[in-house]
């Protein structure tokens, strides 16, 4: 995978869609809130700008995006109130993203987030929102100009799959697997870390041109406990799609043993088969860092001081019970069902490109909600989130 071929999320207001299916990274960013509060307080009162200018790197296209600029603006509207201060508030609120992102589903819900400010704050103009597209592994702003910037369940993207997981000989070091699990070689996690390492700093580097001195970040990313066991959710899309290799193969063996190559591409579109080899060149280009792994990158890079780095569980299922009524919430199934939406929201436009037409999506996802209910049965899996708060010296 090249260089920007990282997939945004499932565009629209669909059913499958982003924006109705993140109510896991809704909870993420609720459980950051009091981090995100006192960090744009402090930067605000130090810094007394005319305009607050803040952002939210890799916003997406689901309600998330203006979750943040929310929070600011209650929090500081709040602490003007209780300082009796009159001062009046302005934020420019810069929604980031890749630029295949859908951005209009955001623009969409920018109405009755004007008309909530509104009522909060009569009829003053108070908070600008614009787009940023563009990859946060570059340029985004002019030196020295953001005040506060936000990133949530993103930054564990990569700007690509890290080279080097293929030999000079065409072996492929991480085979049978998608991204790092316990049976990958030492060479797949040392090779991601290295892109990992890489790839932050040059974020580090250029978010230190963009704040003005006193900004703040925080970045919430999932992380792992150890690097070389990650056991993320990658690792079950890894089972599936070796099932399907695994299970079409023994089809074709019995139905097909006589076929030429012909018959071969007709069985692929008619049983959804997807190679062996497309799996093993398969290498989502994310990286789920240490605690240790992010810490060693701002204290090499040195342009922001590390306030905290605090590190979160949260169960697969976070966000299930707001998405149900009281009566479903032990439903085995609509559980797996929940975790698999939100997964697909995420994933399908990424696997669509890998596979594309040989992979039939909801067969998938269906193999994809039984293992789910499976591994929650049977293993203790739960998300790492790092939230780091970082000011810029
Ligand atoms: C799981 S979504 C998180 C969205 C949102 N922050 C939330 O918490 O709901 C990750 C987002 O990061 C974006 N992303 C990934 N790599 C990026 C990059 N290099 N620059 C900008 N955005 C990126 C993806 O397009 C996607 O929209």
């Amino acid at each position: 995978m090249e260089e920007g071929q990282v997939f945004p999320m499932n565009s629209g207001a669909g059913k499958a869609s982003y924006a109705n299916n993140s109510l896991l990274q809704k909870t993420v960013i609720s459980k950051v809130r009091a981090t995100v509060e006192d960090s744009a307080l402090e930067v605000y009162f130090k810094t007394s700008p005319e305009s607050m200018r803040i952002a939210d790197l890799g916003c997406s296209s689901g309600p998330t995006a203006l979750s943040v600029a929310s929070y600011i603006l209650d929090a500081i509207l709040f602490q003007l109130k209780q300082m009796n201060q009159k001062k009046p508030l302005t934020l420019q609120v810069f929604l980031n993203d890749l630029p295949g992102n859908d951005f209009n589903t955001v623009f969409q819900s920018l109405s009755s987030f004007y008309e909530r400010l509104k009522k909060k704050k009569k009829n003053d103009p108070i908070c600008f929102v614009m787009a940023v597209p563009g990859s946060f592994y570059g340029r985004l702003f002019p030196n020295n100009s953001m005040h506060f910037i936000h990133s949530s369940y993103s930054l564990h993207y990569l700007s690509k799959a890290p080279n080097g997981l293929v030999s000079e000989t065409g072996v492929t070091h991480n085979k049978g697997n998608i991204y790092i699990t316990k049976t990958s070689p030492d060479v797949v996690v040392k090779t991601y870390l290295r892109q990992f390492e890489e790839d932050f700093t040059v974020f580090l580097r250029c978010r230190s041109e963009e704040m003005v001195i006193g900004g703040c970040m925080v970045l919430t990313m999932m992380g792992s406990a150890i690097s070389n066991d990650p056991k993320h959710m990658l690792e079950i899309v890894g089972r599936v799609l070796n099932d399907l290799v695994s299970q079409v193969c023994g089809t074709i063996t019995h139905l097909f043993s006589f076929v030429i190559y012909f018959h071969i591409n007709i069985a692929k579109i008619i049983f959804g088969i997807i190679e062996e080899k497309s799996v093993d060149n398969f290498n989502v280009p994310a990286y789920c860092p240490t605690e240790k792994e992010a810490r060693k990158v701002i204290e090499e890079d040195g342009s922001f001081r590390l306030q905290k780095l605090e590190v979160f569980q949260l169960p697969w299922d976070a966000g299930f019970n707001e998405s149900k009524g009281k009566n479903d919430i032990n439903n085995k199934y609509d559980r797996g069902k929940y975790i698999s939406d939100y997964i697909r929201a995420v994933l399908e436009p990424i696997l669509m490109k890998q596979f594309g037409e040989s992979l039939i999506i909801d067969d998938f996802f269906e193999r994809f909600t039984q293992k789910i209910i499976e591994s929650i049965a049977n293993e203790n899996w739960h998300y790492v989130n790092l939230v780091i708060s970082l000011t810029k010296n």
